[in-house]
Order: C-alpha cells, then structure tokens, then sequence
C-alpha cells in the first residue's frame, strides 16, 4: 500500500513559521516521522511539498493509479481552491484532509474548506501529530 503525502504553500518553512499555530517540527522532521510510522504500518509513504496550487493539482493527478491514498495539507488552498477540490474529486484517491493548527479557532476566512466535502476524513490542531494521525486513520481505513 502506498501513499502520498501534500504540503502545500508555505509548509517548507515549518520550524521557524508561526510555531505558536504550527509547532516546532521542520517539514523534515514530520516527513521522517510519517515514514517511520509507515514502516511500522507496513505502507510506503512518500511525502512532497508545492508551493504553486497547479503543482498540487497535477499531482493530485499523478496520484491516481499510483497510489491508494492521500494525506493533504492544501494550507491556504484550502479556504480558496475549487479546483483542487474537483482535481481531488475526480482523481477518485481517497484522501485526509490535515491542519496543524485548528482552522475553526482562526480567522474567519480560514472557517471554510473547499476540500473538506470530499475527504474520508479530517484531521486538525494537533500540530505535527495531527499528521501521524491521519495516517494512522487513513491506513486502518484502506485495510479495512
Ligand atoms: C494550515 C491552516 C491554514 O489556514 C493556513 O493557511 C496554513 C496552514 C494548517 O496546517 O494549520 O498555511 O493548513
């Protein structure tokens, strides 16, 4: 079983970027983390980051076939694109849709998520772990 895993904008600076919000992991660090708890799982996971929302959405795209599943971090995609929304829903890849901070205790612009009808699930606010979460769940759904 094999998934990938979608940072977007902004997400490489995770470590120095607002650790009040985001916790003090590099995107680094949670990659490794995912990985490791990967192999506990028995999956493969690959990880990326995009700052451009086209480069998300093609590989959104690529994703179909290639993987089972996807954990995503549209970051501030998620309160604007529709049309990662649709790529999403047309690649058919199950997906969690994952926050380090809580967007629902923020700015009221971060309220919506365009991606959030669509995901198996929803992980949020658990800083780096809300990742590990999602794999957690994520993997215990597609074995099912
Ligand atoms: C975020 C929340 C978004 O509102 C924000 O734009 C981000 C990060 C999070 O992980 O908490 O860039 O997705």
């Amino acid at each position: 079983m094999r998934i990938l895993v979608i940072h977007g904008p902004n997400l490489e600076l995770l470590g120095t970027r607002a650790p009040e919000h985001y916790g003090s992991q590099t995107m680094e660090a949670i990659n490794a983390a995912l990985a490791a708890l990967g192999t506990e799982l028995g999956v493969t996971v690959d990880a990326a980051q995009f700052n451009e929302e086209e480069e998300i959405i093609a590989a959104v795209r690529e994703a179909a076939g290639r993987y089972d599943g996807l954990i995503i971090n549209p970051a501030c995609y998620t309160h604007t694109s529709t049309a990662l929304a649709a790529a999403l829903a047309e690649a058919g890849v199950p997906y969690v849709e994952v926050h380090l901070s809580n967007p629902y205790a923020r700015e009221a612009f971060r309220h919506r998520s365009y991606v959030a009808a669509g995901a198996l699930g929803r992980v949020m606010g658990f800083k780096d772990y809300s990742y590990l979460l999602a794999l957690r769940g994520l993997t215990a759904a597609l074995k099912k």
